[in-house]
């Protein structure tokens, strides 16, 4: 499939749910108050790949992340709520990625990617 509808309704805030785009894990975290000021509070001077927050969620929408579960380095699928920003943690070699998917330690360079996606209702989002 092209593209890959999601009801995230039935996702409780503070959890993650794993859905597959094109053959990809495709990570989305409902999150909670405390891990979305997390990442909007993180100076950018602290990132190894500079994003903010903002550029990584939709308008209004700061409670869903959608993010590829593709770790940067050598391509691991990394594990949430793991690692010391409480993001995700790549087993393999060891990056950690923070609340916004964004590398944060480790050999990874780059942020987790985003798909393309939209929110066609209120609860509901098409990736790709
Ligand atoms: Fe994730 Fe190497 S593949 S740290």
């Amino acid at each position: 499939l092209s593209t890959t509808e999601v009801d995230l309704s039935p996702i409780a805030e503070g959890q993650i749910v794993t859905v597959q785009w094109r053959g990809k894990p495709i990570f989305i975290s409902h999150r909670t108050p405390a891990e979305i000021k997390a990442a909007q509070d993180t100076p950018l001077s602290d990132l190894k790949d500079p994003q903010p927050d903002s550029a990584r969620v939709k308008p209004g929408k700061d409670q869903w992340l959608v993010v590829i579960g593709i770790c940067t380095h050598l391509g691991c699928v990394p594990l949430g709520h793991q690692g010391a920003y409480n993001g995700w943690f790549c087993p393999c070699h060891g990056s950690a990625y923070d609340t916004s998917g964004r590398i944060r330690v480790g050999p990874a360079p780059l942020n987790l990617e985003l798909p393309p996606y939209a929110f066609t209702t209120d609860t509901k989002i098409m990736i790709g």
